[in-house]
């Protein structure tokens, strides 16, 4: 499905067409809340987008592929909810509220591009565990399960992309 690769020009319009996907909640209230958060998030992440794409691509003219497809940023995003949307709620951050995911933070501290969020996302950063396979030291690492080197690309290049684009997703995970 290479035809849904992302087109730079046409992000933000694509991003802003996700509240279509908004009715799609009713169906999931029922779940426990905190299941219904992770559900709704990965749920109304993935049609919108690629029905977006599908529409708006033949309006665009920028050349196609910054490298990152739909299905990329579709994996990105769950595996977000498996292993940071504990502490990373809507890009935020509840431990220390100084360290969000949103550009500002990340340009303060040092954070902004997709290879550092990497190294973050593998070897941990003060209070926050690392994933990565080969984490040292240990106690900086998570008890939980570690991540693939490519899991990590993928929610570097997620977390990249929604800090770019402001996290547009924060209404659908939070209403
Ligand atoms: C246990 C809570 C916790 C979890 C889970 C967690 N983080 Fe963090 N994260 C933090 C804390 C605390 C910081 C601030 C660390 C510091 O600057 O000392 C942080 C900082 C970051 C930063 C740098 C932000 C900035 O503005 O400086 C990135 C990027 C990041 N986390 C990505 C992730 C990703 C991706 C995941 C999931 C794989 C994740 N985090 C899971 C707690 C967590």
């Amino acid at each position: 499905m290479q035809i849904l690769s992302l087109i730079a020009g046409c992000r933000n319009v694509a991003y802003n067409s996700l509240s279509a996907g908004k009715k799609k909640h009713r169906e999931i209230e029922n779940l426990a809340p905190h299941k219904r958060m992770e559900v709704k998030f990965v749920q109304s992440l993935a049609p919108p987008l690629i029905a977006a794409f599908v529409a708006l691509s033949p309006l665009c003219d920028t050349p196609v592929s910054l490298g990152q497809t739909t299905a990329d940023i579709q994996k990105g995003a769950i595996l977000f909810s498996r292993s940071c949307i504990g502490c990373h709620d809507a890009g935020g951050n509840i431990i220390q509220p100084g360290a969000t995911l949103f550009m500002e933070d990340l340009q303060r501290n040092g954070a902004a591009t997709e290879e550092e969020i990497y190294r973050i996302t593998y070897f941990g950063k003060g209070r926050m565990p690392g994933f990565g396979e080969n984490c040292t030291p240990r106690g900086q690492c998570t008890f939980g399960p570690r991540l693939q080197d490519d899991e990590i690309k993928l929610l570097a290049e997620f977390v990249k992309s929604q800090a770019d684009q402001g996290w547009p997703n924060n209404q659908i995970i939070q209403d």
